[in-house]
């Protein structure tokens, strides 16, 4: 019996902040740890896009996520690591796709409004058709599973439809994957915590490769909620809950248990062990990561790989695609 798939990917936007991390790329290792799945984890380069971005920086970008991959655990002998654009064939599996998308979903999507209202100054069809080229990429391998934070379960759910609607209308092609998600798959900004840590507002953003110095003074200056009790409640304590949050994920303690052994204790107290968990967590990641970056060429020749064992399924796939539509 062949193993489910599952796959994920991130966008090479900027450095990982440790909602992309706890949020999903921790859970791409445990994942792909467990043995029990066949991994694609690619770069989503494609989706980048349709962002403001410099093209000088593109490769630069691409590499440094590669290289965070690696320094996280990821790893080219369990798991088909590659760059999307590698493998053009989610591009043309889109462009069917749109076929049976309702512009209707497309316009209900919160993250096509949200990034429309940013940056007004460019909204492209890209940004709109987003979620679909997202699909292409789940459908593509047959995937079962995504592991994702809580913001794409609006594209997973899409995605769903779509496989739903395509094998009504021209038979059983594609299973419907599900969404995987941790714990943390919402951590909030520092600096504000009623809203989610985005790489769209770096003020609030905890890189998972800052230095221990500056993963100090941003815990530190995070901001907190009024009163002075350590207690997890999201809804009246939204700092002190996110801090909670982080700290258990990398602590491997429960919520509760941390909860109470801070019990009587001040924020500044609570701040400053949540900045020793996490400069002795990242310490071993951000070592990994110098040593992986200086390395450029072995990073390339990684991706290339994986790029030609996920291209032999998706060529695969997209033959039995065109079969079906008649192409
Ligand atoms: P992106 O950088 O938008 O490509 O996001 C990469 C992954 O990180 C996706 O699975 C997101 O759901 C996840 N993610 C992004 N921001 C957060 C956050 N603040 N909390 C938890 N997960 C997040
Ligand atoms: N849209 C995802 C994000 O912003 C990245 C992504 C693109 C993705 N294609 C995917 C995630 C396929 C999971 C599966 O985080």
């Amino acid at each position: 019996m062949s193993k489910p798939v599952l796959v994920s990917g991130i966008q090479p936007t900027g450095r990982l902040h440790i909602g992309n991390y706890l949020g999903a790329l921790k859970n791409f290792v445990a994942l792909q740890n467990s043995g029990k799945y066949d991994c694609y984890f690619f770069i989503a380069d494609y989706h980048s896009l349709t962002e403001n971005f410099d093209p000088q920086q593109k490769q630069e970008q691409i590499l440094n996520l590669a290289a965070d991959y690696l320094a996280a655990g990821l790893d080219p002998k369990k798991s088909k690591i590659f760059v999307q654009s590698a493998v053009p064939e989610s591009v043309e599996l889109a462009k069917i796709l749109e076929t049976v998308t309702p512009f209707g979903e497309l316009q209900r999507m919160t993250q096509f409004k949200d990034k429309a209202s940013t940056q007004k100054e460019n909204i492209n069809v890209g940004l709109f058709t987003y979620p679909v080229l997202m699909a292409a990429d789940i459908l593509l391998y047959d995937a079962k599973f995504v592991p994702v934070g809580e913001d794409q379960l609006q594209h997973l759910e899409l995605a769903r439809t779509l496989a739903r609607k395509f094998n009504t209308r021209f038979g059983e092609t594609f299973p419907e994957p599900q969404a995987v998600m941790t714990k943390t798959a919402r951590v909030m900004s520092l600096d504000d915590p009623s809203k989610k840590m985005s790489k769209s507002r770096p003020g609030g953003c905890l890189f998972i490769d800052d230095a221990p110095e500056i993963i100090e003074s941003k815990v530190r200056t995070a901001v907190t909620d009024s009163g002075n009790e350590i207690k997890y409640d999201p809804k009246n304590k939204p700092g002190i809950s996110n801090m909670l949050g982080m700290m258990s994920a990398v602590s491997g303690k429960s919520i509760e248990e941390l909860a109470d052994g801070f019990s009587g204790m001040n924020y500044g107290e609570l701040k400053h062990s949540l900045s020793d968990y996490l400069i002795e967590y990242f310490a071993p990641f951000r070592k990994k990561k110098l040593a992986l970056i200086k390395k450029p060429v072995s990073l390339k020749s990684a991706l290339r790989a994986g790029a030609s064992k996920a291209k032999k399924s998706a060529e695969k796939k997209m033959a039995e695609v065109k079969k079906k539509i008649g192409l």
